[in-house]
């Protein structure tokens, strides 16, 4: 299972690197909006130092618009991924850019039939917001398994990216149900690491090792 990041920030992308787990990077417009730097020149940099995929997005609403976005976008570096929202027009671009080697991750899924569209299309992810369904009383998890169903069912190739990701059980959730990555914020991707029993039996190991003989060694 894979590990991206949810972030357009260099500094946690550059630190969530130095963990070595890091096998991509999402990006969104508020993302960007955060940043200082210009968004192609943001992911330019991004793709120096993320060896993996990483998503960008487009923000025109017209499949042609889109695909003139995507272009470009795909010129920075190999590795760039376009984000296409989950509309109508953005199932025929994703039909065009796939058609023109193009790695779609099709965005903004909330229900099974549009990652269903989204396979069929040929995009390369798919991004259901789990988080945002959980946040309107919907169990945003079951829409991941339902569409890991679908997909075997068929065989479609389309990787699952669980996104809005909003704790480490969705991590959890993620990895029992076989979706192939889930991208998570800097926080979350931190909150992996930690258990308060790994620090309280560290704490007490050291302790411990101070009152053992120090003198001598193995012979
Ligand atoms: C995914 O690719 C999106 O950028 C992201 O997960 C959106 O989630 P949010 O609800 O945390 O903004």
């Amino acid at each position: 299972m894979e590990f991206f990041i949810d972030t357009a920030n260099m500094d946690e992308i550059k630190e969530a690197k130095s963990w070595g787990i890091l096998d991509g990077v999402t990006t969104n417009p508020t993302h960007v909006s955060k940043e200082s730097m210009p968004f192609k020149e943001l992911v330019k940099e991004i793709c120096k130092i993320v060896d993996g995929p990483v998503s960008a997005e487009v923000v025109s609403l017209k499949a042609e618009e889109m695909l003139e976005e995507a272009r470009e976008l795909v010129k920075i570096a190999d590795n760039v991924v376009i984000k296409v929202p989950s509309i109508p027009e953005g199932v025929k671009a994703t039909k065009m850019m796939s058609g023109e080697g193009i790695k779609v991750n099709f965005t903004l899924v909330f229900s099974p039939m549009q990652a269903l569209l989204a396979a069929k299309v040929g995009a390369a992810y798919v991004s259901p917001f789990v988080g945002r369904l959980d946040n309107v009383s919907h169990h945003g998890m079951d829409l991941v398994e339902q569409i890991r169903t679908i997909y075997d069912n068929y065989g479609f190739e389309t990787k699952i990216i669980v996104a809005a990701a909003r704790h480490p059980i969705h991590v959890l959730d993620s990895a029992l149900m076989g979706a192939d990555i889930t991208t998570m914020r800097f926080e979350i991707m931190k909150m992996l690491f930690e258990h308060p029993l790994t620090d309280i039996g560290l704490e007490k190991f050291l302790q411990d090792w101070k009152k053992a003989p120090q003198k001598g060694g193995v012979k």
